[in-house]
């Protein structure tokens, strides 16, 4: 189910990424990925925005806003901003941008773990043990996710989270936050699991899930 290209060879630092680094997005998402960036020593050079082209040109925050098809030579970016990471990384992958990596020096990564190019991890997530996370998937603040845990690309951790060991998520799933996964538990593709929700049954691909214990429901 779940696939995990580009992830890191075992033994591979867990961030082998750029010092200087852009972010896809310019609002107050990638205001605070840009904190994370530089609490973990990168220079966050510009941004790339996505969603409206009038901004091009611009400055925010002392840095240049350019536009996804003319990334400089080498650049690397991460998404910071909200809709399809999936659909958004194949956007700035189709015109050359490379993949970054943020992981904060305040997240705990096990060093047996293994992340994707492009993951996101926030101040206060934790990794855990021989878990493999795939692409551009954003482990957000807080966000707790097991050992031998199977997560595949572009998926959102979203804050405060909390994946038990041997969960598998498919990729391109969302977990709103404050979510529960128990241990074990299957999440298919492209699934929403609401923020607060406790998972105790797998929940097919594409579906949307509340409430405690969780169920389907129509968004
Ligand atoms: C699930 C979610 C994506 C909303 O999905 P949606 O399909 O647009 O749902 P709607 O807002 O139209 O609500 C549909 C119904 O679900 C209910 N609902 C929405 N979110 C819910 C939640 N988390 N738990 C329980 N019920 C919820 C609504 O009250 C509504 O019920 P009603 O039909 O009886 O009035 C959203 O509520 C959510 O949980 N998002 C995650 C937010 C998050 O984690 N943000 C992180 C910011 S850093």
């Amino acid at each position: 189910m779940t696939s995990t290209p580009n992830i890191p060879k075992p033994g591979a630092p867990v961030h082998p990424t750029a010092r200087e680094l852009h972010l896809a997005g310019t609002g107050s998402f990638a205001v605070e990925v840009a904190e994370w960036a530089e609490d973990a020593g990168q220079a966050v050079v510009g941004l790339i925005e996505l969603l409206d082209s009038s901004r091009v040109g611009s400055v925010l925050a002392g840095r240049p806003v350019l536009a996804p098809d003319a990334p400089p030579a080498g650049a690397s970016a991460v998404i910071a901003v909200g809709g399809s990471r999936r659909e958004h990384w194949a956007r700035l992958r189709e015109c050359g941008w490379g993949s970054g990596t943020v992981v904060h020096p305040r997240a705990h990564v096990s060093p047996s773990a293994r992340l994707g190019a492009g993951c996101i991890v926030a101040p206060g997530a934790v990794v855990g043990a021989e878990t493999i996370i795939g692409e551009h998937t954003l482990v957000s603040r807080g966000a707790l996710v097991g050992h031998h845990v199977r997560i595949g690309a572009f998926v959102s951790l979203l804050p405060g989270i909390n994946v038990g060991g041997h969960a598998e998520l498919g990729d391109g799933a969302t977990v709103g936050m404050g979510a529960v996964i128990v241990n074990g538990t299957k999440i298919g593709a492209d699934a929403i699991v609401a923020a607060g929700a406790v998972v105790l049954r797998d929940v097919g691909a594409g579906s949307r899930v509340q409430g405690v214990p969780a169920r389907e429901y129509r968004g």
